[in-house]
């Protein structure tokens, strides 16, 4: 497997992925990709196995100030998508976007190879101070007697999280932040909810010399 930037010929087949795998109305247009390949190209990682692109992960930097006036909708933080009035070269916020699978390649670790490959990025960069994303609790609409808080920390009894976009963020490594209702209204999986998380810029070494 290869992870790289993406490159503007990658566009049309990136908007095929994000089709196949995200719900109806949420997938990222052509445009959309194309202007953040243009303006944030190394942020824009893809994996390609056997010569193909099967995966996309997708972040901008962004001011911290900007991303707490923003961040109650994708639409807001994201600048429709495209980024243009959201992505400044040295933001402090590493924000993640999104990351998507090809269907048929879901559930052999290829989200999670591109995530932890954005966020050694992140740590990379000089001048990041937080790397934020708000990502989906895709079963709520499953347990909606539920109120939102109760959702996003319920557990199996095995001790993993029910919802399993969450457990992908929550149980490695992210921290929850807050709930925001009506994020993105199109989600009807979530009921419009997104969930902000937060992976820590600094890593505690595991055994601290004295
Ligand atoms: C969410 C998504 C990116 C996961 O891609 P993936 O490559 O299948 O994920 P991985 O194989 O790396 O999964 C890592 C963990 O997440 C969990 N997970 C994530 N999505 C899951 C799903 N829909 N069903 C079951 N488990 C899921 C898995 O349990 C796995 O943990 P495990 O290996 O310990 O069991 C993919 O389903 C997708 O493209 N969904 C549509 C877009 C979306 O919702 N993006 C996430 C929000 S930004």
């Amino acid at each position: 497997m290869l992870i790289r930037p993406a490159q503007l010929d990658d566009v049309p087949l990136l908007s095929e992925i994000e089709q196949s795998a995200w719900p109806k109305g949420m997938a990222s247009t052509a445009d959309e990709i194309r202007s953040r390949v243009e303006l944030f190209p190394a942020g824009q990682l893809v994996a390609e196995i056997g010569g193909k692109v099967v995966a996309f992960a997708t972040a901008q930097r962004v001011p911290e100030a900007f991303f707490n006036a923003n961040r109650a909708t994708f639409p807001a933080v994201t600048d429709r998508g495209r980024i243009v009035g959201s992505h400044r070269p040295d933001g402090d916020v590493y924000h993640l976007i999104g990351v998507c699978v090809l269907k048929s390649h879901q559930g052999f670790g290829l989200a999670r190879v591109l995530i932890d490959r954005q966020i050694e990025l992140a740590r990379s960069l000089p001048g990041i101070r937080r790397i934020l994303g708000v990502t989906r609790p895709a079963r709520y609409h499953k347990r909606s007697t539920l109120s939102i808080e109760q959702y996003v920390v319920l557990r199996s009894a095995s001790g993993r999280l029910v919802d399993p976009v969450l457990a992908f963020h929550l149980d490695y490594g992210a921290r929850l932040v807050t709930t925001l209702p009506g994020f993105r209204p199109e989600d009807h999986d979530s009921l419009g909810y997104g969930v902000l998380i937060e992976y820590p810029v600094h890593v505690e070494p595991a055994h601290k010399r004295t």
